[in-house]
């Protein structure tokens, strides 16, 4: 079986700093960590409001990182300048609101398809690898593929949701699924992420089409018990189960 690939989320270090207006924890150092210990990307969002990710991170990490930086940006004409000034190796297109605690739902592709076809042709002319964070739809994945992405990111916030409720999972865990054959059929490369724990994560990794997930709060807030290296290796251990 193929190797899953763990990209590992670092906007909460940034929110523990920003909590008091220190320079510590540096989110420089967890990509550092995170680097040695077996991530295989690191990803950042860069939110309009700036409210834990800053520009001087993503030009340090950009600086510093040897593996792959996934830059997290809203479709907006100020987020592609970025992208294209910093070039990450990936960039993964989210829809963003000011006043939501964290990205809760998948880009409305059909309300933004003509600024999204542009902006990802923009991006891909540069060699950067371009996903789409869409909620699991087989539209959404035919459109991701006309609009020119390469791979698409399936929003599992949901299924973890109702998983963590103790509620009924096997709908939204069918349509994650049906989903990822879909845009692997299609020739997309297929990620999931959002929410996940390492019980959800050991359940959405059954998936055999998924083969990047994008992890962040839960590992962050794991590794204030057991460190960075640890939670990473647990991860790495479940989705390759
Ligand atoms: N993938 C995408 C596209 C996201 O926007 C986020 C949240 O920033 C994540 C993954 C990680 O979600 P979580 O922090 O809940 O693990």
């Amino acid at each position: 079986m193929r190797n899953k690939r763990l990209g590992v989320n670092i906007d909460h270090v940034a929110t523990i700093r920003n909590a008091r207006g220190e320079n510590y924890p540096n989110p420089v150092r967890a990509a550092l960590i995170a680097e040695n210990n077996g991530a295989d990307s690191i990803t950042i969002h860069l939110r309009e409001d700036r409210r834990h990710i800053r520009d001087d991170d993503l030009k340090n990490i950009k600086r510093k990182l040897r593996i792959p930086l996934n830059l997290e940006i809203a479709p907006t004409k100020e987020m592609l300048k970025i992208a294209l000034k910093h070039k990450p190796k990936y960039v993964c297109i989210v829809p963003e609101k000011r006043a939501e605690i964290t990205t809760e739902g998948g880009l409305n592709l059909n309300r933004q398809k003509i600024f999204l076809k542009k902006m990802i042709s923009k991006i891909k002319e540069r060699k950067i690898r371009v996903t789409l964070f869409i909620e699991p739809k087989i539209a959404n994945i035919s459109l991701s593929k006309k609009l020119g992405a390469d791979c698409v990111e399936l929003h599992t916030g949901k299924y973890c949701n109702l998983f963590n409720k103790k509620r009924k999972i096997k709908t939204e865990f069918s349509r994650i699924e049906k989903s990822a054959l879909y845009a692997e059929k299609n020739f997309l490369e297929v990620h999931a992420g959002h929410g996940l724990t390492y019980r959800t994560a050991d359940q959405i990794s059954k998936i055999n089409s998924i083969s990047e997930f994008n992890i962040g709060h839960f590992i962050i807030a794991e590794s204030v018990f057991i460190g960075l290296k640890k939670t990473i290796m647990k991860f790495k251990k479940i989705i390759n189960k």
